[in-house]
Order: C-alpha cells, then sequence, then structure tokens
C-alpha cells in the first residue's frame, strides 16, 4: 500500500465514521481547520483524559485553562513577535505561498531544512531547478523571506491594543507564574499543565490534522531549580526508548539507537536528567494509547533547529505511512529544556516578580557594600541627571565594591561619566543575615500535539482483515484501546421482534447508566453490526437474542479476536469494566 493510499483510506473513514472533516465546506472550505465529528470528539477527548491521568494526576501537577487571546507586550517578552517565523518563497506566476523549507526537502535529499539559512535556502532552490508546486513555474531567483506566523486581532474596539492568538498554550502559564507559584506555596518542583487550542497561520496546511491553523495542544511546564531538584529517574531508569541523537543524523550511516534512559544518561546521549524523565515516562503512555512502537523514535532537535527559548529538545516522531511505504515521520510531541529563558524575559518585561524565594536552611550573614549618597551635594553638582548618578552609585556598589577604594569613584549614565567624591556616596559596608535568596526556576516542557497524537493512533491502528467472521467482506478495525474508543460497547437484538428490541433497550440502558459509552443498533445483519462497530473502533458487541428472554444471559464478543462468550446480563456492567480495565479477557470468560 502506498503512503497516499494509507492517508487516503484513513481520510475517507475519518470523513463517513464522523472522526474528522475539513471546516465550512459550505463555504468552499478553509484550509487548516477541522472538526471533529461524534466519534473524534469523543476519542480526543478520552486521548485528552488519558493524558491528564499519567501527566497532571499520576505526577502530582496542577492544572489551568488561560485565554487564547493574549496582548502584545506577552509576546514582546516571550519572543514571539520577533522570531517565530517559517521561510515563505511566493510564485511569480500564480502567487501561490509556500514554505520554502518544506519544498526544499521534498525536492532535495535534505531532511530538515529548517536550520539552514534563508540565504543559502534561496541558494538551494536555485541550484536544484525547485519549481512551484502548484504550478511548475521555476522559483529560482525569488526571495526567501520571514514570515510570522501569528494570528493578530484587536482587544475592543479601536486599534491601540493589539493581541495576538497565543501560538502556544505555555504562555498562558508563563504569564499567570507569579499567581502559579503562590497556588504551590513558593515551593520548586511545581508543575503547571494546561490542554486547549493554539494558533499558527501556517504557511502551507497539510495532511488533515497534521498541520493545521487552530489545533489543541497538551503542555506540561514544569519548574524546577536547576541546583537543587533531580527527578525521579529510578523509576524510568529500565524503560527502553529508541533515540536518534543529533550526531547520529549528522553522521552519513548514523541510525537510531535502542538504550534504556539509565544508558542514555549514563552516555550523555540525553543531556538533561529531566528531559529523559519525560522521553521514559512518555515511551509508556504512547504504548498505553495505541501508538505502534516499531515506527516511532525520539529524534534531538539539530542545534539549528531549537526554538528560540530551548536549551535542548527531543522530537517523540511518528512514522504515519502504510507499512513499506517510505516513512512519513510526523513531530507528536517535543520535550523541551526552556532553561530560565521564559521567566526572566516576563520578568524583564512585566510588571512582577517571575522568581521564587529561596529559603536558607538556616539564615546566613554576608557583607553588603551599599552607598547613601548626599544629595545636598549631587543636586547642586549633577543637576538633573543627579537622581540617576545617585542609583548608578548604588548599582556599582552592588557589583564591585572596589571602585570605592579611591578617593573618587566614576559612574556611567547613559554614556556619560560622572566623578563623585567617595566620602560623598555614603558609602559602607553592613554585615546583614539573609533568610534566602530570589532564584528563576528552570522550565522542563513536554509538549504533545492532540491533534496528532489522535492521527497516530488512528494510522496506527487502523487494520484491514480479510479473515474475519464473514470471509466475503473485508474487516476494517481500528484495534483502539479501549480506553481511548468512543463507544465501549455495543448493543444489538438478534432481530427487532418478539421483545428483542426492547430487552437490547433495556441492557444497553444498564450499561449506561454504569457510565459506558454505549450505542445501540438494529439495522443490517449481525455480521454488518459489527463490522460498523469494528470500523469505529467499539471493543465490545453485546447480542441479545431468544436465550436472553429464557435464561437471561448476552452473548458478548471482542473485537481484536472475535471471541465470544456468554455472560449473565447482570454480571453484564462488572464484565465489560473489567474487560475494559485489561483484568480479564474473553477466553478467561
Ligand atoms: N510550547 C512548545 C511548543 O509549542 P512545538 O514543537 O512548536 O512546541 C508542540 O509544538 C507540538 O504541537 C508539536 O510537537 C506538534 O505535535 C504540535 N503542533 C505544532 N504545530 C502544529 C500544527 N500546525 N498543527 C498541528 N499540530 C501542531
Amino acid at each position: 500500500m502506498t503512503d497516499d493510499t494509507a492517508a487516503d483510506r484513513l481520510t475517507e473513514l475519518a470523513k463517513r465514521r464522523g472522526f474528522f472533516f475539513r471546516s465550512s465546506e459550505a463555504y468552499g472550505g478553509v484550509s487548516g481547520f477541522y472538526v471533529y465529528g461524534p466519534e473524534g470528539a469523543t476519542l480526543k477527548e478520552n486521548l485528552e483524559d488519558a493524558w491528564r491521568d499519567r501527566f497532571v494526576r499520576r505526577e502530582g501537577h496542577m492544572e489551568i485553562e488561560a485565554p487564547n487571546v493574549m496582548p502584545e507586550p506577552v509576546f514582546e517578552a516571550s519572543g514571539h513577535l520577533d522570531g517565530f517565523d517559517d521561510m515563505i518563497v511566493e510564485c511569480p506566476e500564480c502567487g501561490a505561498s509556500h514554505r520554502a523549507d518544506h519544498i526544499v526537502e521534498d525536492n532535495t535529499d535534505i531532511e530538515e531544512a529548517e536550520s539552514i539559512a534563508i540565504t543559502d535556502i534561496e541558494e538551494i532552490v536555485a541550484e536544484n531547478d525547485v519549481v512551484c508546486p502548484s504550478c511548475g513555474t521555476e522559483l529560482a531567483g525569488e526571495p526567501v523571506e520571514d514570515f510570522n506566523l501569528m494570528f493578530e486581532t484587536t482587544i475592543g474596539p479601536g486599534s491601540s491594543s493589539p493581541g495576538y492568538l497565543r501560538p502556544e498554550t505555555a504562555q498562558g502559564i508563563f504569564v499567570e507564574f507569579p499567581r502559579l507559584k503562590e497556588y504551590a506555596r513558593g515551593q520548586l518542583p511545581f508543575g503547571v499543565a494546561q490542554i486547549g487550542a493554539a494558533y499558527r497561520n501556517e504557511i502551507s496546511p497539510r495532511k488533515g490534522l497534521v498541520r493545521l491553523r487552530e489545533f489543541a495542544q497538551a503542555e506540561l511546564e514544569h519548574f524546577v531549580d536547576p541546583e537543587t531538584d533531580d527527578p525521579d529517574l529510578e523509576s524510568v531508569a529500565d524503560v527502553e526508548v529508541t533515540l536518534y541523537s543529533e550526531a547520529q543524523q549528522d553522521d552519513e550511516d548514523g541510525e537510531p539507537v535502542e538504550l534504556t534512559v539509565q544508558e542514555a544518561v549514563e552516555a550523555g546521549v540525553v543531556g538533561s536528567d529531566w528531559v529523559a524523565y519525560y522521553l521514559g515516562v512518555a515511551q509508556g503512555w504512547y504504548e498505553r494509547i495505541g501508538v505502534d512502537m516499531d515506527r516511532f523514535r525520539f529524534r534531538q532537535h539539530r542545534s539549528g533547529e531549537l526554538a528560540h527559548y530551548a536549551a535542548d529538545c527531543w522530537d517523540a516522531e511518528a512514522d504515519t505511512s502504510a507499512p513499506g511505504a517510505d516513512p512519513d515521520w510526523i513531530e507528536i510531541t517535543g520535550f523541551a529544556y526552556r532553561g530560565d529563558y521564559d521567566l526572566t524575559k516576563h520578568g524583564e518585561y512585566a510588571d512582577d516578580d517571575f522568581t521564587i524565594f529561596k529559603q536558607y536552611d538556616d539564615p546566613i550573614t554576608v557583607e553588603r557594600a551599599t552607598v547613601d549618597p548626599e544629595m545636598s551635594y549631587l543636586g547642586p553638582e549633577f543637576g538633573g541627571d543627579a537622581a540617576a548618578v545617585g542609583e548608578a552609585l548604588e548599582d556599582l556598589a552592588e557589583r564591585d565594591r572596589t571602585a570605592f577604594d579611591d578617593d573618587t569613584v566614576t559612574v556611567d549614565v547613559d554614556g556619560d561619566e560622572y566623578a563623585v567624591p567617595v566620602e560623598k556616596t555614603g558609602f559602607s559596608i553592613e554585615e546583614v543575615t539573609e533568610a534566602g535568596e530570589h532564584v528563576t526556576p528552570h522550565v522542563v516542557e513536554p509538549s504533545f500535539g492532540v491533534d496528532r497524537l489522535v492521527y497516530t493512533v488512528l494510522a496506527h491502528t487502523l487494520e484491514r482483515d480479510d479473515a474475519g467472521e464473514d470471509a466475503d467482506e473485508d474487516r476494517t478495525v481500528l484495534t483502539l484501546p479501549p480506553e481511548l474508543a468512543p463507544t465501549t460497547v455495543a448493543v444489538f437484538p438478534l432481530m427487532d421482534k418478539d421483545g428483542l428490541g426492547e430487552r437490547a433497550g433495556e441492557v444497553a440502558e444498564r450499561l449506561r447508566q454504569a457510565g459506558f459509552e454505549v450505542a445501540e443498533d438494529a439495522s443490517g445483519s449481525i455480521g454488518r453490526r459489527y463490522r460498523r462497530q469494528d470500523e469505529v473502533g467499539t471493543p465490545y458487541c453485546v447480542t441479545v437474542d431468544y436465550d436472553t428472554l429464557e435464561d437471561g444471559t448476552v452473548t458478548v464478543r471482542d473485537r481484536d479476536t472475535t471471541a465470544q462468550a456468554r455472560v449473565p446480563v447482570d454480571d453484564l456492567p462488572g464484565v465489560v469494566a473489567d474487560l475494559r480495565a485489561g483484568e480479564t479477557t474473553i477466553g478467561d470468560l
């Protein structure tokens, strides 16, 4: 099967059965915006719940929900206004815009063109006779430019207050840090998570859910003290991960390697213990949600590829091509070590405290150099600059007390030098007792793209099987983990007569009241009804037949093995719960 047919099959199924489809099609559709249908919305919600369970609840972190629109100064501080760009090239003939690095990757052997400088990209386009993917016109000589990906809006009437749709949910957490740290009682480490929409005005949205203009992120910002806080590496030490490091990518014969998390840390392949910890945790979680780990790797960012805030970053990548076709790796999660970049920046730009006060075990006594300038001298001597000279003296005393060793001290105010007699500065050295210090936490960030995860899970669990119960028909099955399946159990009357329909309705209602997502289907043959449920990944089907009326039992059928067992209706909620939790199998029954 070619890559295209795999993607096309998924897209066809997604649209026909209500997983996802392009939005606003009644008005011609709009690229990069998708709707989740009834099946897809529940699948996405279940996936988010599984994420919440692993990365919030089990880690003991908190979750918040911040607005999607944020004012311009936030993005001045975060660096997105200046640095959140992709490379764009416009076709001189048809006017279509393209992502220059992507068309270079599509037309050359280069795999990660994002890290290449714009001028080099222009040369590569010219040397390789790259043409416009829309109309075939040569793009040699066309300028490649930076294009900022943020959607701009105005807050309130008029244009005096520009705002932006957040390009990452993370900023909604960083900006609220001064308050969030209070909820953590001022103690590091603590983590804050958020699941929500992010917006990027992508130049070329593509492949359904893979490159959207509005998408969902599940992000965790874990605030740590780099000096004293360590992750629980032992809990993931033996987890095996596939790592494709920068060195291996640079080596012509380089291949990803399999290491345990502990080996990766000891060998220095993953430089940050915190990042290594989250790679280990995430590995188990991807398995849990149905990612095929034979088509999965962690790939380190090359230095030119790193986001403006990241000191190190590993991406989780999944190959979503059909087995046997050329690999099509998509980034599903970024694990970044953001250092103190974000909190330092917001501390500089905003009027609040983005540090944590770290109390010492015992107070310490330190010498502090202070000044108390004689303004009756500075005023007449320096006029309007006297206050600034006073502040410069204070700064200098903190930075370099030896500057006050001579009779005169010289300070710089906006490029002008001012000499002040030391006796007029009130310079002194005092002993002070300090209870602690202000530290700017570092941030470790696992950032999951929810839509790409949904896409990957669908691509990896979509199977065709022609040896099912009805050999005449292909069986399309989504082998979704029961935890994620939009419907847990479907209930069928064998026939819609003799009271079987009513009895099936009662059974379905009983299961609903027990908290399961339940579907009912009375149309067509039982085989057809199984097929319909297999296609949307329903793990269990229950059939109500004439024996049910006699002895109160039903047939439960398992999606993956097609095995069946007879179960009393009274036991059904408990049995389905055990099956769903993996505590029993149809075989055991
Ligand atoms: N806060 C860090 C951050 O935003 P990112 O690597 O730019 O990092 C994180 O994004 C994840 O969001 C990616 O790994 C990807 O799964 C998802 N993502 C990014 N851009 C996307 C897009 N245009 N459409 C769908 N998902 C996207």
